[in-house]
């Protein structure tokens, strides 16, 4: 079932595991980016709610449906901690999908989270600007100079990547990657930033859970704040936005509901 908002499409499953299968489902079509410009540039998103989805990629029935060989997988946001940690966003897509599907070790872009965070940024917004032939200046929206799909998730307090609310990396203008202490996870994080986020042809949100729920209809369909719910500051200026959610996290939103 899917719902329009004034500036993004949202499809409502009916639980947990429809919406991995969902997401997983849209990395496939959009994995399709492959006949154009030879290549599918993704972003893994963080957190605990795309595992199910990458664990579903990693499976035969899935990882047959895409050319892996071409495939340049990037992150949303890593923490800043080294890449064997548990709670590395890079080892937890390794482990669920990277691991298990045949990706060239050149095309894994990870975020050095074992480097200083400053560096880190650096190192890795030229890694993107390498990747995507734009040396300076803003992001350009030429088939193959910007991300094909991003996957994102979303906090309970409507952060979204490493974008806490206050953090100036929420209204950075000219920086793809940023390096800022977040107090409220008490560590430094690396984060895209809305400006090469919102360059991509497709931004999907994966929210799952009622105790999104409050958060989400904030998000969606309440008044422009990205200061406090840093996840309005994503827009894909020239691509679409859909919010993938489930039941639970679709509980409090009040557009009008159509079953089908
Ligand atoms: C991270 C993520 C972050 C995540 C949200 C939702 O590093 O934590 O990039 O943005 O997507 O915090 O996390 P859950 O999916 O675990 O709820």
């Amino acid at each position: 079932m899917t719902l329009r908002t004034k500036s993004a499409g949202i499809s409502v499953s009916a639980t947990a595991d429809a919406l991995m299968r969902a997401a997983a489902d849209r990395f496939v079509t959009a994995a399709a980016a492959i006949d154009l410009s030879d290549r599918f540039v993704v972003v893994l998103a963080g957190g605990s709610t795309p595992k199910g989805t990458y664990q579903l990629l990693a499976t035969p029935a899935y990882a047959s449906r895409v050319d892996w060989s071409r495939v340049h997988v990037f992150w949303s946001d890593e923490r800043c901690l080294p890449p064997t940690d548990a709670a590395s966003n890079f080892q937890m897509a390794h482990t669920a999908l990277l691991a298990h599907v045949s990706l060239p070790a050149a095309n894994i872009h990870r975020i050095r989270g074992e480097d200083v965070p400053g560096a880190a940024a650096t190192t890795y917004e030229d890694e993107m600007r390498s990747t995507f032939a734009t040396p300076t200046g803003p992001p350009r929206s030429t088939p193959g100079a910007r991300f094909d799909l991003v996957l994102l998730g979303m906090g309970d307090n409507g952060h979204t990547a490493s974008l806490f609310p206050g953090l100036a990396a929420v209204r950075e203008s000219e920086r793809w990657a940023m390096a800022e202490y977040v107090a409220e996870a008490s560590m430094w994080r690396v984060t895209l930033t809305p400006v090469i986020l919102n360059a991509a042809v497709e931004v999907v949100f994966l929210v799952s859970g009622s105790e999104k729920a409050a958060t989400l209809q904030h998000v969606v369909e309440g008044p422009y704040r990205c200061d406090v719910l840093p996840a309005q500051a994503i827009s894909a200026s020239n691509g679409c936005v859909t919010w993938l959610v489930d039941e639970a996290a679709a509980a409090n939103l009040k557009r009008s509901r159509t079953h089908g």
